[in-house]
């Protein structure tokens, strides 16, 4: 990045915290052996990798037992709706076809993933409704039950608006039908503070990347008695749950990466937002947020409109002057430029497109003033 660059795009990636890269580097300098050999490096490198299920798990309130680790947030969401079916399916002998249920604001790798899946004929699939804000209508939820139903799955912290899910009423409600739940937690993973021993989630994806960790790197939480089999078949690492040598760099630093967040970052995140909604009411009379903003939602993601421009031509316009956002909508399953999510929220198309700003614990409000004061000067020049 040039010196002069904004970059405000954290929740498509962020840099490492240093400690995780200095961690990582310093694995990366030493050396690590392969984690399932039978001798002293090897040994050396199955305890390190112990280390960081234990600080993963007590970040997330499990048991170390209870993570898996993966390749990140796409595999983890493929291989709990891929398996649930397979899974299904077997127990029931293929008799009916499987139900699945996302919500209509899923990220594409859950979308995608269902819409493959039902192209292929493999399973029945309904996406329930959202409300303007974003929250799952959990009427329309229950009325779409059956007894094919295999599996909910929706995102905790929606990636494009921010909105945070109730996971204890979602998850009450499948508990009650004897549905399994799934909740996509990559954007909500220590930038929310939940405790998952305390909520009804039998499964849930994480993604390093995303808390400033390595690319790369993720974990499934598997909750105790649930059972699935794996994505992928080869050698016993994880279990034989997730085969494959095991990158013992990465979990170890996307580990690390978890320890730098604490109930202080999460707050001071939430001033940033606090202040960029603020700074863009006052500035821009016009402005319309998407998702929640007022209540708890993701500390890092503000996604707004300008009614009278196109967000892709603001987006455009303000990388040429140096300000990294983004559209919300390139990993849309939309085939438009309208954000795919925005239309559930039941805008009309010519408002379903956005700018989205977001955060790390490097962003500073100094920073903030200078990519407001760019648009400004961008809107004023297009008035
Ligand atoms: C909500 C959500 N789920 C899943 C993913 C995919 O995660 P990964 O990049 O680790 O594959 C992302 C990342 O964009 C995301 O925001």
């Amino acid at each position: 990045m040039k010196q002069n660059d904004i970059y405000l795009d954290h929740a498509a990636t962020t840099t490492m915290a240093p400690e995780a890269r200095n961690h990582f580097f310093e694995l990366l300098e030493t050396g690590v052996a392969n984690s399932s050999s039978a001798h002293r490096p090897g040994s050396s490198a199955a305890a390190l990798l112990e280390v960081a299920r234990e600080t993963i798990a007590s970040k997330l309130g499990c048991s170390p037992q209870e993570i898996v680790f993966c390749s990140g947030g796409t595999e983890a969401n493929n291989w709990v709706l891929q398996r649930s079916v397979t899974d299904w399916n077997r127990a029931t002998g293929n008799k009916q076809l499987p139900h699945i249920i996302t919500a209509s604001t899923e990220h594409s790798s859950v979308a995608t993933t269902a819409a493959r899946m039902k192209e292929d004929g493999l399973i029945e699939w309904s996406e329930v409704r959202v409300d303007q804000l974003g929250y799952i209508d959990l009427v329309h939820l229950k009325s779409l039950f059956k007894p094919t139903t295999v599996l909910v799955s929706v995102s905790h912290g929606n990636n494009e608006i921010g909105t945070v899910q109730d996971l204890q009423k979602i998850g009450t409600l499948c508990r009650e039908s004897g549905i399994r739940f799934h909740a996509d937690a990559c954007q909500s993973f220590c930038h929310t503070e939940f405790q998952i021993r305390d909520l009804p989630v039998d499964l849930m994806t994480l993604s390093g990347h995303k808390i400033r960790g390595p690319k790369g790197v993720g974990a499934l939480f598997i909750r105790k008695g649930v059972e699935i089999s794996p994505l992928v078949y080869g050698g016993k690492q994880e279990k034989g749950l997730r085969p494959g040598t095991t990158s013992v760099e990465l979990i170890s630093a996307f580990a690390k990466a978890a320890t730098t967040w604490s109930p202080k970052t999460i707050s001071d995140l939430a001033g940033i937002k606090s202040y960029v909604v603020k700074e863009l009411r006052k500035r821009f009379t016009d402005v319309q947020f998407n998702g929640e903003v007022e209540k708890v939602s993701l500390c890092h993601v503000v996604s707004f409109t300008f009614p009278r421009f196109e967000s892709k031509v603001l987006h455009r316009l303000l990388a040429e002057n140096g300000v990294a956002c983004s559209t919300g909508a390139a990993c849309g399953t939309g085939k438009s430029d309208r954000s795919a999510v925005l239309l559930a929220l039941g805008r009309e198309d010519r408002l379903a497109h956005q700018l989205r700003f977001s955060f790390s614990p490097t962003t500073t409000t100094a920073e903030i003033d200078e990519a407001l004061g760019r648009l400004e000067k961008i809107i004023s020049t297009l008035q």
